[in-house]
């Protein structure tokens, strides 16, 4: 059942559910954790999803300048997973970045499928600069990572 969700730009007050939403996945290893501090501070770059007062759902995005930018830290509260939360925050955040200046935008991930679903499509890791995937020399996972990357083509 899909769920109506408002999506705005986080608010200081968000923060503590922001933080609860990613840590959530975090713990497990399938996003990367953000402190409290990390999220105050970057708080501009961050979207939330809102039913009634609570808040359900986040993502955020890096930018590494020259019209390049990496969504980042999608969740979604465990308990209102497949309702189009997800989509509406994504399909928010490139809207906004769209308006800006129409920037390159892409992910690494281990939810391809909704990415797909998503107008995303499966690029080869050699496509984005170096600064990127330089770190994956230096993981532990580099020969069992099943993070894909995708890039934002349009649905
Ligand atoms: C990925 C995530 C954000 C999706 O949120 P959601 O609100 O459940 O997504 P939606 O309801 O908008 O899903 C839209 C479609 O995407 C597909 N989809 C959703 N989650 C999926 C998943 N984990 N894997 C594959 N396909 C998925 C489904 O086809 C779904 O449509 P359907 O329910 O009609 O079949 C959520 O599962 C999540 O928070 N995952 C953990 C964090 C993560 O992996 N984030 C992405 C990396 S930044």
């Amino acid at each position: 059942m899909k769920t109506t969700a408002s999506v705005r730009k986080a608010a200081p007050e968000d923060i503590e559910s922001i933080y609860r939403i990613i840590s959530s996945y975090s713990e497990e290893g399938v996003l990367l954790s953000r402190s409290i501090e990390d999220i105050n501070v970057n708080l501009n770059n961050f979207l939330v999803a809102e039913v009634g007062r609570a808040i359900v759902g986040v993502v955020t995005f890096y930018d590494y300048g020259d019209r390049l930018k990496e969504v980042r830290s999608l969740a979604v509260d465990k308990n209102q997973l497949r309702r189009g939360i997800g989509s509406a925050l994504l399909n928010a955040l490139i809207s906004e970045l769209n308006r800006a200046n129409a920037p390159r935008i892409f992910v690494l991930t281990y939810a391809a499928g909704f990415f797909k679903k998503n107008g995303f499509s499966i690029i080869d890791m050699d496509t984005l600069p170096e600064k990127i995937w330089k770190d994956c020399a230096n993981c532990p996972r580099q020969d069992s990572c099943n993070e894909v990357a995708l890039e934002y083509t349009g649905t």
